[in-house]
């Protein structure tokens, strides 16, 4: 393929590396980028089965990057920058980890030959991961974590050792199990799932490389018959013009579902104040749900002085949002938590503001009539937390940002804890 000078604005650089379906080009205006070009070619069983397929680049170039914009919503580290042209995209400049992180829900394919006795469709709960080390000449074998650590690859200054690979593990399963829960919306069955980290130059590991039809197993309907990913071109034994279009009918239908991949629900977490006093610690509320991706509405009224406006204003939100989560913050007697939980079927959580006298005030929102099931917690985050796992019971984004501030805290303890061993 010859090498372009110039793809949807971007003018190329040198031709870094030309793989079986992308050619990457380094931005010499965009330092630190790079572009990936994908090519109208499907390839299969390290390149032995390949053809030309008119439409793949721009339908994969698409697939990819609604991926990417799925799991950079979720908070994933990924190299993804963003569409370039119909067939190309911005990436951040990595050195690639030569490893592929697989993940599996459910037993099919090679896992199957390397593991006789287990049957097809058998659940891995967690999800099931493994690693094959990048080398087509002996057909990317698997390697285990002892094999990755004692590699001790050195990519762009970042030595992988066994806390790089427990993150990468980590992550990727995460990964899986974010468009695992977007496919569901549509009844498709995320099985199994192949990604690369790279490495950018200041040392961070980035999710790379692509994520697209030929990157996972996707059964509609948990039906296998039904599957729609490239393990329908890996299975022809002969590849006829017709065979090719049902292949690329499937691609562009998995593009076009993923527009369809948005969590529909219309939420809302409204945080009534007894006061216009507590507005400091309701801000801090705020702050942290909106980092979580929340939808905030901070509010002024009086469960004791204006109980009616109250009320009024919580059926309002009742009337106009599907996910719903009240957070009452009331100093001294909370009777705004209970009245609210009194009122509504939506949780309610009492977030007391700080005061020298909490210990004495919490009672009141702890110690309410019966038919009352509010929460209490007395942080700001904890209520912000809280409020986002209920609301990620319907939204896989608020759900999969939960999860991810869950990896990034548990590496930046690691990355803590490095630092201190590399000091003595
Ligand atoms: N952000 C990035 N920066 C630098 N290189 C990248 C980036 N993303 C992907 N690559 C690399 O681009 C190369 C070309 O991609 P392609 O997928 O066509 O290769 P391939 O033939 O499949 O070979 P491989 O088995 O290495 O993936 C791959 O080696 C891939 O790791
Ligand atoms: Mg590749």
């Amino acid at each position: 393929m010859a090498a372009p000078k110039e793809v949807g604005g971007y003018k190329l650089g040198k031709l870094i590396i030309e793989g079986k379906t992308k050619q990457v080009f380094d931005l010499p205006e965009q330092p630190g980028h790079c572009l990936l070009l994908n090519k109208d070619r499907i390839t299969a069983g390290d390149g032995v089965k390949a053809h030309d397929l008119e439409g793949k680049a721009a339908i994969s170039n698409q697939t990819n990057a609604k991926v990417f914009e799925i799991l950079k919503a979720a908070g994933i580290n990924t190299a993804f920058v963003k569409i370039a042209s119909p067939t190309a995209f911005v990436s951040k400049k990595c050195d690639m980890i030569p490893i592929e992180w697989v993940t599996r829900r459910l037993a099919t394919g090679s896992f199957l030959k390397r593991n006789p006795g287990v049957p097809e469709g058998f659940r891995f709960t967690p999800p099931k991961q493994e690693t094959f080390f990048k080398d087509d000449a002996n057909h990317d074998p698997q390697w285990s974590e002892e094999q990755i650590v004692s590699a001790n690859f050195k990519i762009n200054g970042l030595t992988i050792g066994q806390d790089e690979v427990d993150y990468m593990r980590r992550a990727t399963i995460l990964v899986f199990e974010i468009l695992e829960k977007a496919w569901a919306l549509r009844d498709c069955a995320l099985i199994d799932m192949k990604i690369e980290f790279g490495v950018d130059p200041e040392g961070n590991i980035l999710l790379a490389d692509v994520i697209d039809s030929d990157s996972w197993r996707l059964w509609p309907s948990g039906d296998k018959r039904l599957m729609v990913d490239k393990q329908v071109y890996r299975n022809l034994t002969t590849v006829t013009a017709a065979d090719l279009d049902t292949v690329k009918r499937n691609f562009a239908w998995v593009k076009d579902q993923l527009d369809h991949l948005k969590p529909t629900v219309h939420h809302k977490v409204v945080v009534f104040m007894g006061s216009p006093a507590d507005q400091e610690h309701c801000q801090k509320i705020a702050k942290a749900a909106r980092e979580l991706g929340l939808d905030v509405d901070l509010r002024v009224t009086s469960a004791h002085k204006a109980t009616e406006e109250t009320l009024r204003i919580m059926q309002q939100y009742e009337d106009t949002h599907g996910a719903l989560v009240f957070i009452a913050v009331a100093g001294r007697s909370n009777g705004l938590g209970p009245v609210l939980s009194g009122n509504t079927s939506y949780p309610v959580i009492n977030c007391p503001p700080p005061s020298d006298k909490m210990v004495q005030d919490i009672w009141s929102s702890l110690s309410v009539p019966s038919g009352l099931g509010c929460a209490t917690v007395i942080y700001p985050d904890s209520a912000a937390l809280m409020a986002a796992q209920i609301i990620g019971l319907q939204d896989y984004l608020v759900w999969a940002r939960l999860r991810v501030k869950q990896l990034h805290m548990a590496a930046a303890l690691r990355q803590a804890d490095k630092k201190l061993r590399n000091q003595v």
